[in-house]
C-alpha cells in the first residue's frame, strides 16, 4: 500500500523538532510505505531535481532543468519481499522516472542504485532532440545506514553522469523499519556532519536552561570573493558557526562553504558580502569606512527560514568588529564571536576580511586579533607604574606585530 500525503509539514513530531534551515518545502516529496498488516516497512522525505543535457538534430546541446515535481506517482514502490529489496519508484512529468532500491547487510541496510530515466522523444520537454526513446542512467550510491537508524542528509548531494545532474537534498529515508514505527535514531550523512548541525528545539514547561548542543566539529573555512567588473574588490577567508537562541534553547549551525553562493558590492565607503544557500535566504556582511583610514564591520543582516515555517531574521547597522587600517586586511585566527543580538551570534573561525583596496585579487598585510588583546597588556604595565616593564611590553608588541605581517607574506 502507498500512503502519500501533501507535502507541508504536519504531523511528524521528529521534523517539527528540528530546525531545517531553507527547507523549501513546497516541493518536498514524501513516501509512507506499509505492509500487508498495515505496518510502515519504509519512509522517506526528499527534495530532488535535475538538469540534463541532450544532442539536437544539427549537432548542438541543449539543457533542460526538471525542478517542478508537483504532481507525481510512486507506482511501483514496495516494501519488498523474499526476492526482491525495498524500492522507491517515483514518476513524474513527461515520462520521468526516478527508482531507488535498498538492500540488508546486517548490522547495516545498504542505499543501493539510483536509477533515472527520462523520454527523450518527448518533444515539447526536449525539443529537436536528435535521439529518441528512453534513456536509463544507473548511478550505484552504495550508501552504507546501520539498521533501526533513518538516514538523515539536509546538505545539497549531487550526482553526475552521462550529462545528467541529478541534486537531492533534506533527504529523511529509512528502509526496512522495525516494528512499523520509523526510528528517530538519526544517522547523518557526512556532508551534515560537517554542515549544519542542528539542535532540537525543546519547549519545557518548566523553563530550565538547557544546554546547549554545540556542534562536534569547527564549520569548514571558505574563501568568499565579490567582484568588481574585472577585478576582485573584496576578500574573505572564514568559517562560520550560527547560533540562534529562541526559548532559552540554542541551535548552532554550521555553514558549509560548497553550498554557499556569494554575492556582494563594492563602493568607496562602503562594502557588502552576501552569502546565501537553500537554507539561508541571506547572511550580509557590510562593512564601512571610519575616519578616512580604518574598515570595519558595521552592519550584520540575515534571514533563515525554520522548520515551523516561520522566517528568522535580524538586522544590527550598529555594530564595531574587525577594526584594521585601510590597506590591509583583517585577521583572527582563533573563534571569535560577533554579537548581532541578544539571540543571534556568529562565532568565527580563521577570519581573514579585506572589504576595501584589495589589490591584483590577493589580501594585503594582516592586522591581528591577537594586537587587541595585546592592547590590554599597556594598562596593566602603567597599573604596575614601572616603565622600563612598559617600555619593554611596548617592545615586544611591536615586534609581535611585525613577526605576524611577515607571516602573512607567506600565504
Ligand atoms: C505512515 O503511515 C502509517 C499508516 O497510515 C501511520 O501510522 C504512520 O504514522 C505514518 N508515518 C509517518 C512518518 O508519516
Ligand atoms: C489497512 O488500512 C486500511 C485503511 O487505512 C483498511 O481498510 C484495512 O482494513 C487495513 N488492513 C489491515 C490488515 O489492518
Ligand atoms: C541549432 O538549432 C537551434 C534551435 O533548434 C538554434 O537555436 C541554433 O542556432 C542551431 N545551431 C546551428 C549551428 O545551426
Ligand atoms: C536544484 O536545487 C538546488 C538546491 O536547491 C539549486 O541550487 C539548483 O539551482 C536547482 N536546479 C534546478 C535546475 O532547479
Ligand atoms: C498530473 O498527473 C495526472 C496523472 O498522470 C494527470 O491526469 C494530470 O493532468 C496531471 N496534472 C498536471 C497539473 O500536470
Ligand atoms: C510530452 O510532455 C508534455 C508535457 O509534460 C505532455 O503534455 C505530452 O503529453 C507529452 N507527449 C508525449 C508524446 O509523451
Ligand atoms: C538495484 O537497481 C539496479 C538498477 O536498476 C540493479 O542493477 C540492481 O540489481 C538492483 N539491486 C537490487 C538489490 O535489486
Ligand atoms: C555531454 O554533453 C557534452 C556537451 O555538453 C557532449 O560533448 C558529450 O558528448 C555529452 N556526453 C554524453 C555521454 O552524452
Ligand atoms: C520490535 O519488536 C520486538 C518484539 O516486540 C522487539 O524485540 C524489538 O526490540 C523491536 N525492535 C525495535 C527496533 O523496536
Ligand atoms: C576585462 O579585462 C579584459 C582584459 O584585461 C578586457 O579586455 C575587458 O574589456 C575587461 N572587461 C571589463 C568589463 O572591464
Ligand atoms: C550560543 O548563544 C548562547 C546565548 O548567547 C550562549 O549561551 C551559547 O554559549 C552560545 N553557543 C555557542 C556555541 O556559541
Ligand atoms: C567542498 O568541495 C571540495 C571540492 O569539490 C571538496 O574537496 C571538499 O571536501 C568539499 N567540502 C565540503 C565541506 O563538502
Amino acid at each position: 500500500m502507498v500512503y502519500f500525503r501533501p507535502s507541508r509539514l504536519s504531523g511528524s513530531g521528529l521534523l517539527l523538532l528540528c530546525l531545517i534551515l531553507g527547507a523549501d518545502q513546497s516541493h518536498a516529496l514524501e513516501l509512507n510505505l506499509t505492509d500487508s498488516s498495515n505496518a510502515t516497512c519504509l519512509y522517506a522525505k526528499w527534495q530532488m531535481n535535475f538538469t540534463v543535457t541532450y544532442e539536437t538534430t544539427n549537432k548542438t546541446y541543449k539543457t533542460v532543468n526538471i525542478s517542478d515535481l508537483s504532481n507525481v506517482t510512486y507506482e511501483g514502490s514496495t516494501c519488498g519481499d523474499d526476492q526482491n529489496g525495498p524500492r522507491i519508484a517515483v514518476q513524474f512529468g513527461s515520462g520521468f522516472s526516478w527508482i531507488v532500491n535498498f538492500t540488508k547487510h546486517a548490522p547495516d541496510y545498504l542505499i543501493d542504485t539510483i536509477s533515472f530515466s527520462y523520454n527523450i522523444h518527448n518533444h515539447t520537454t526536449f525539443p529537436d532532440a536528435e535521439h529518441k526513446g528512453i534513456i536509463t542512467i544507473d548511478n550505484r550510491v552504495a550508501l552504507n545506514v546501520p539498521l533501526n537508524d533513518i538516514f538523515r542528509c539536509n546538505s545539497l548531494l549531487t550526482i553526475e553522469n552521462n550529462n545528467v545532474t541529478q541534486h537531492i537534498w533534506n533527504v529523511l529515508v529509512q528502509a526496512f523499519v522495525q516494528n512499523g514505527t520509523v526510528s528517530t535514531k538519526e544517522y547523518l550523512c557526512d556532508e551534515d556532519k560537517h554542515a549544519t548541525t542542528v539542535a532540537p528545539i525543546i519547549h519545557t514547561t518548566v523553563p530550565s536552561p538547557t544546554p546547549t548542543p554545540t556542534p562536534k566539529e569547527n564549520p569548514y573555512v571558505g574563501n568568499y570573493s565579490v567582484r568588481d567588473g574585472n577585478s576582485t574588490c573584496l576578500l574573505a577567508t572564514m568559517g562560520l558557526q550560527l547560533n540562534i537562541t529562541q526559548d532559552k534553547v540554542s541551535s548552532v549551525i554550521n555553514i558549509n562553504p560548497n553550498s554557499t553562493g556569494v554575492t556582494g558590492s563594492c563602493h568607496p565607503q562602503t562594502a557588502q558580502l552576501r552569502l546565501n544557500s537553500s537554507n539561508i535566504k541571506y547572511l550580509d556582511f557590510v562593512f564601512a569606512v571610519k575616519n578616512e583610514n580604518r574598515f570595519y564591520l558595521k552592519e550584520v543582516n540575515v534571514s533563515l527560514n525554520l522548520a515551523n515555517g516561520s522566517v528568522f531574521s535580524i538586522a544590527n547597522n550598529n555594530l564595531s568588529y574587525w577594526d584594521a587600517p585601510l590597506g590591509s586586511s583583517y585577521m583572527c585566527h582563533k573563534e571569535q564571536t560577533v554579537s548581532v543580538s541578544r539571540t543571534f551570534q556568529i562565532n568565527t573561525f580563521e577570519l581573514r576580511v579585506q572589504p576595501f583596496n584589495v589589490m591584483e585579487g590577493k589580501y594585503s598585510t594582516a592586522q591581528d586579533c591577537s594586537a587587541d588583546d595585546d592592547n590590554f597588556l599597556v594598562p596593566i604595565a602603567v597599573g604596575a607604574a614601572l616603565a622600563g616593564v612598559l617600555i619593554l611590553v611596548l617592545l615586544a608588541y611591536f615586534i609581535g606585530l611585525k613577526r605576524h605581517h611577515a607571516g602573512y607574506e607567506q600565504f
